[in-house]
């Protein structure tokens, strides 16, 4: 008889998201003529930029010639971006990135599960609460962790709280651990860390051989020129971080899918027997494995975000989201809230009012403004109590949400 894996069993109910979507499908049907407003999920919404679609339709027009077609491309992704990416995104924040040490693919999502199958069963993993559910959720599925708690926590995961205490930043355990999950700009409290910060994050790695997984899929949306984009414009991060990036959310890639992890080749982690393994090699030959790639298409539509045009248009697209952000910010301020975040990150984290459940408020939040965001709760036990809303959304909808807010919480 067939066998499941019964790590599955072990997850709580559904992924967040999906959840989140099927309360307010259940909404909608049973209120026809609601005019939702999604700001949950952080799916952006505006158009692709110009100069990226362009080199999409010029790519499709080669694949359209026995000369220019393209078949299977190589695993890791084609020279020519990886090599505008190495550039661009590192070698230009004095970051000692190769492009030989850039993989492309189609989600920091999938790598961020994806890159547990290099590593062994008996890592003890830290990731922060509140933190992005797939962190956990891959983990669980890995059969890295035992049952979960009636919190939410599952048993051998190391949980290190964040909240407006710490700045929602981990304090460095006091205890060993192998891998660490950190994510800056972070989803979902919209906190950043500055150089120190991860620093000490590095020298602990580096103390203890621990490897950091550092996604930086909201780094775009940086504006403090004080603060880092990249680990490895750290010290001493090439010997402890792998990072993830992503052209979804800076370039409207959410729908298009590419993205990058970084692996350098400097990094090693232990193999049973005692010795010391290049992780760079275990990764090459999971994709070389697993994956074919990214579509050619996409790969020259994620190129042309670094030609002038194409910096100038994912720029314009970032401001647009942050300028929500920003309205976000001010005018649930003024309708009485706390908020957090929303300055360097499309995230605004609020504190729920009178103090509400995180579902509580989002049930109140879609049944009397119509307007979805998503419950603290959902990204941790230490998320209880707090509520994010996603900046993507067009101006529209982000001012009629607010002013629905506005309405009902005002005293
Ligand atoms: C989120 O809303 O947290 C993001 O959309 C998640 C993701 O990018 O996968």
């Amino acid at each position: 008889m067939a066998k499941i894996n019964d790590n599955y069993l072990k997850l709580k109910a559904g992924y967040l998201f999906p959840e989140i979507a099927r309360r307010v499908n259940a909404f909608a049907q049973a209120n026809p003529d609601a005019a939702i407003i999604r700001l949950g999920i952080g799916d952006v919404t505006e158009p692709l930029p110009e100069a990226c679609r362009l080199a999409m339709v010029q790519a499709v027009a080669e694949m359209g010639n026995r000369e220019t077609f393209k078949g299977y491309g190589p695993e890791q992704g084609y020279e020519w971006l990886r090599e505008k990416i190495a550039q661009h995104d590192f070698q230009a924040r004095g970051c000692d990135i190769d492009a030989s040490e850039i993989f492309i693919s189609d989600g920091s999502k999938c790598d961020c599960g994806n890159i547990l199958d290099i590593f062994g069963k008996d890592n003890t993993i830290a990731v922060t609460d509140p933190v992005y559910p797939v962190y956990v959720d891959t983990n669980v599925m890995a059969g890295n962790t035992g049952e979960v708690n009636e919190k939410g926590e599952y048993a051998g995961l190391v949980y290190l709280p964040i909240s407006a205490e710490n700045n929602f930043t981990a304090e460095i355990p006091n205890q060993r651990v192998d891998l660490i999950y950190l994510c800056f700009p972070n989803n979902p409290t919209g906190a950043t860390a500055t150089k120190e910060h991860l620093q000490a994050w590095v020298d602990y790695a580096r103390a203890h051989n621990s490897i950091i997984f550092f996604d930086a899929a909201y780094e775009a949306f940086i504006s403090d020129s004080n603060l880092p984009h990249s680990i490895y414009e750290i010290p001493g991060a090439r010997e402890c971080a792998i990072e993830f990036r992503s052209f979804s959310k800076n370039a409207g890639f959410t729908g298009t899918r590419c993205a990058l992890t970084v692996v350098p080749k400097t990094l090693t982690a232990k193999a049973s027997d005692g010795s010391d393994v290049e992780l760079w090699k275990l990764w090459n030959r999971r994709q070389s494995t697993k994956f074919n790639g990214v579509s050619y298409i996409v790969q020259r539509g994620a190129e042309a975000v670094y030609s002038d045009a194409g910096q100038a248009q994912v720029k314009a697209l970032i401001n647009f989201y942050m300028e929500n952000a920003k309205i976000i910010r001010e005018q649930l301020t003024a309708a009485g809230l706390q908020v957090y975040g929303g300055v360097n990150a499309p995230y605004v984290w609020v504190k729920t009012p009178n103090g509400l459940s995180s579902w509580d408020f989002f049930d109140k939040l879609l049944h009397t403004c119509n307007v979805v965001g998503t419950p603290g709760s959902g990204f941790g036990a230490a998320g209880e109590g707090y509520f994010r809303i996603s900046a993507f959304n067009s101006r529209q909808n982000v001012e009629t949400a607010m002013a629905r807010i506005i309405d009902k919480f005002k005293a």
